[in-house]
């Protein structure tokens, strides 16, 4: 019998310069959702910088995506013809809709060289369209559509003989507190309410968080298992770290409860919060040893010590059964609903 070896793991790196660690930005395309505020929008400044083709902010509100376009015009960050910022509508909390988005991106653009999934909703505890959690949809299932639509066009760009393409998915350590056992049997199963324990809406969106890792790793698996893909597509599940774009939302209470999370929870400014993201995004380590971050479904990482630092996954975000099971119930629910 042949000896099995396990796969390689991607080298240890101690530090992470933006200015010096990135690859070569110019004549890139990305979108990164979510892009008009918190660690999105200093995730689009920092790809501005290092003079990115062109970037699609994808937010669902014109007038938010385009202030923070202005500011970042103002900022001297957008230099025409050079490093350009432009809205793309997208909304999360309709499948169809981001389905739909992705079909008028693929319309308008030739290439994709980085989708960055940052857009997510941390709140809402309400049943959305469908009948599902409204975290279930905008965190986990308009995402996966989202990029599934989009993927002909990764998978092309990804020919080109110099491609480095990746997609990068946010995802919150909290992932890691889902009480066990998770099922994803059933849609209903995306409706858990996790009432009779404290911190029920954090759990919530921590299982959203947890799904959108598991697509993660299966849509790693099925690419790397894919022919004719050139260097292939590099999928990277991202903690940004706790980050104070993150706020606590109670009422009268807010201000001192969030004065005080900061402190004790060592919250960092959003940009400093972008950063693993930018790693994943944009970095020359992910290039040079992109096999390894491929391997085995691909990896998961945080900001400590350093942006980008891989960590284990929990027994739960590994779980092939599970992951086999969250993908069967979403696309069952995508056919229910038509798509
Ligand atoms: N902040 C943290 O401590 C922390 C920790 C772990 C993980 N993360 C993850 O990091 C990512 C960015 O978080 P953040 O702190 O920057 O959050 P944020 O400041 O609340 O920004 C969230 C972004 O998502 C967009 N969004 C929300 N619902 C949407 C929908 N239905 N359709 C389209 N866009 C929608 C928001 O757009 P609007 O402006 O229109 O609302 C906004 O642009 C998220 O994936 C989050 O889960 C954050």
């Amino acid at each position: 019998m042949a000896p099995t070896s396990a796969p390689l793991k991607p080298t240890v790196h101690k530090s992470f310069d933006v200015e010096k660690d990135l690859v070569d930005m110019k004549g890139k395309v990305v979108i990164v959702t979510g892009g008009n505020a918190g660690i999105g929008l200093e995730t689009v400044k920092q790809l501005l910088r290092a003079k990115t083709r062109k970037i699609y902010l994808a937010a669902r509100n014109e007038t938010r995506a385009n202030e923070a376009i202005k500011a970042l015009a103002v900022e001297g960050l957008i230099v025409p013809g050079e490093a350009e910022v432009f809205w793309h509508k997208l909304d999360l909390s309709d499948p169809k809709e981001a389905k739909a988005s992705a079909e008028e991106f693929i319309q308008k653009e030739t290439r994709l060289d980085v989708l960055i999934n940052n857009a997510a909703d941390m709140y809402s505890l309400d049943i959305g369209k469908y009948g599902v959690s409204t975290l279930h949809l905008v965190n986990h299932i308009s995402p996966y559509v989202f990029t599934k639509t989009l993927l002909p066009l990764l998978k092309k760009t990804a020919q080109e003989p110099d491609s480095d393409v990746r997609i990068v998915n946010l995802t919150s350590m909290a992932y890691s507190q889902v009480p066990t056992p998770v099922s994803y049997k059933t849609v209903e199963d995306f409706n858990v309410k996790y009432s009779y324990r404290p911190f029920a809406g954090l759990l919530r969106y921590a299982n959203s968080k947890l799904a959108m890792m598991l697509w993660s790793r299966h849509l790693q698996s099925q690419l790397v298992a894919s022919e004719s893909l050139g260097n292939g597509i590099t999928v990277l599940i991202v903690h940004p770290g706790v980050v104070t774009s993150f706020r606590v939302k109670t009422p009268f209470l807010e201000g001192p409860i969030n004065a005080l999370a900061r402190v004790l929870l060592g919250m960092v400014e959003p940009n400093v919060g972008c950063l693993t993201s930018i790693f994943a995004a944009a970095s020359k380590q992910v290039r040079d040893e992109r096999e390894r971050y491929q391997a085995d479904g691909g990896v998961y990482m945080q900001d400590a010590p350093v942006p980008g630092t891989v960590k284990k996954m929990t027994a739960t975000a590994t779980d092939d059964q599970l992951k086999e099971d969250l993908i069967a119930t979403t696309e069952q629910f995508l056919k229910d609903i038509g798509l």
